[in-house]
């Protein structure tokens, strides 16, 4: 397969191996609603953040949504393509591969993205995702009332790029979209409407002309519910949906919130047509960056679980005051009325914290027990581990072999190596386990034959566990 090349390309392929697994500390002075909530705010940078979300979360995002930077040329003060651009690749890379770890087989991506690197980013997800697993190229057009990106050099770019690959594309979970009346007519709020018809006079329509033609647009033969296909080569289906386009930039949250708008902030409407694509109630969906908190905001108010991350302050001053609001059904723009959301729920906020082991490959001696479950299960089996799961040695079953952990006097034998040295007697207040077995522990007091007679294979605590 051909391999698109860049200046630092082999460290960025590392890069991702090499991030430490850091700790995910719950802040609850930031954190709103039910304590219990599965959603989660991460303040921080997202490779960090997708790392320390993997012993949890791998294969267990339904949906991933984001919109990184478009390296639009203009991050260092004096222009250098290359540097610029190879930075972003190795930007992009390690963050694309850890998202692809965190998806389900049934799951699915999406990156917004413009010209500047719509067609380098292909490449990249070709190479992460897989050719097979592209599935398309989707257009989103910049409405005619927000205005053109540029007209120069003769041709008008209206259009930003949305590049949408799955998992795996034999078990790519899609569902079926309909067109709603609601999806068209909650648009025109009252603001949308005087601006769209006084641009129709402006472009010299009679006013008559205008508004008959706004009101066919907004009702003509327009069904209740249909599925999305049969509007092919609908005429109506093409007027409303240049109409669409237009309502899909409406009320942007950060004039409710009265603060300045945040470049490249997204519609609610074209994530929730994703989400309704590509997800049910109940999944998990994630975007690590997050910007205003768009993404999150709209899997909340369609019942998805959401995880986001954000580095920048305005996960502080942006996401939280907005979410909040969705929480406490006080927000009314967006998708709220079409999804009749009303309010509820809620998330936790985290930052990132100190590395699960040290340079010499130490655990921290601050970890507690069930991270380091978490760090041990992962490595062992590929697979999440609950946070919810059990504090006991013993950690669970995989595939025929029982997995079991001593660590931090989880026998609660507090003495400095107490109950983390695998003797006899604490082989004996293990729970039984009829099969291979798998225990970690800080040393090992039985010999090898006797190891080998009851199927244990001992792993010493932190050299064996392969996740560090
Ligand atoms: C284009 S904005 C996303 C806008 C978002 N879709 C919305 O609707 O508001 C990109 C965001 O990614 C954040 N970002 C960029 N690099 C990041 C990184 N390494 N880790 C976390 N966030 C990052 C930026 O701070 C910025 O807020």
């Amino acid at each position: 397969m051909p391999l698109l090349s860049w200046h630092n390309r082999d460290a960025a392929l590392t890069d991702a191996a090499r991030t430490k697994y850091r700790l995910l500390e719950p802040v609850a002075s930031l954190s709103h609603g039910a304590p219990d909530s599965p959603n989660m705010l991460i303040e921080g940078d997202n490779l960090d953040a997708l790392k320390a979300l993997l012993p949890y979360y791998a294969g267990q995002v339904k949906c991933i949504f984001i919109d990184p930077p478009y390296n639009t040329r203009s991050a260092f003060p004096h222009y250098d393509d290359n540097l610029e651009h190879s930075t972003w690749l190795s930007m992009m890379y390690p963050r694309l591969e850890l998202l692809r770890e965190l998806l389900s087989e049934d799951g699915s991506i999406y990156v917004a993205i413009d010209y500047n690197e719509a067609h380098y980013l292909k490449v990249l997800m070709d190479e992460v995702f897989g050719r097979k697993n592209f599935q398309r190229e989707i257009i989103w057009r910049i409405g005619w009332l927000s205005g053109y990106k540029t007209m120069a050099k003769n041709y008008i770019r209206n259009h930003d790029t949305i590049l949408y690959y799955s998992k795996n594309a034999e078990k790519t979970y899609f569902n079926k979209v309909y067109l709603e009346r609601k999806d068209f007519v909650e648009r025109f709020s009252d603001t949308a409407y005087k601006a769209l018809l006084s641009r129709l006079v402006d472009l010299g329509i009679s006013k008559k002309e205008a508004s008959a033609f706004m009101e066919a647009a907004q009702f003509e033969g327009l069904p209740e519910r249909y599925p999305l296909e049969d509007t092919w080569n609908s005429s109506v289906y093409d007027k409303l949906n240049s109409i669409a386009v237009v309502s899909f930039s409406g009320e942007s949250v950060s004039k409710m919130l009265g603060v300045e708008e945040l470049k490249g902030q997204k519609s609610e409407a074209l994530i929730r047509r994703v989400l309704q694509s590509s997800t049910k109630p109940g999944d998990l969906v994630l975007d690590s960056f997050a910007g205003t908190g768009t993404t999150g905001a709209v899997a909340h108010k369609m019942n998805r679980r959401w995880i986001m991350v954000e580095r920048g302050k305005h996960a502080i001053t942006h996401v939280v005051p907005r979410l909040k609001l969705v929480i406490a059904g006080q927000e009314q723009s967006g998708i709220t009325k079409a999804e009749g959301w009303q309010g509820g729920g809620g998330f936790r906020f985290h930052r990132l914290g100190k590395p699960v082991f040290d340079e010499n490959g130490h655990i921290d001696e601050s970890i507690r027990f069930e991270h380091l479950a978490a760090h041990v299960w992962f490595a062992e089996t590929g697979t999440p581990r609950s946070s919810r799961a059990a504090k006991e040695a013993f950690l669970g079953e995989y595939k025929g072999t029982a997995y079991y952990l001593l660590y931090n006097g989880i026998l609660g034998d507090e003495s400095k190596s107490g109950g983390n040295v695998l003797t006899r007697r604490v082989l004996r207040s293990l729970p039984k386990f009829d099969g291979p077995k798998v225990i970690y522990g800080e040393a090992c007091a039985l010999d090898d034959d006797l190891l080998g007679e009851l199927a244990i294979s001992f792993r010493q605590t932190p050299y064996d566990i392969k996740a560090g």
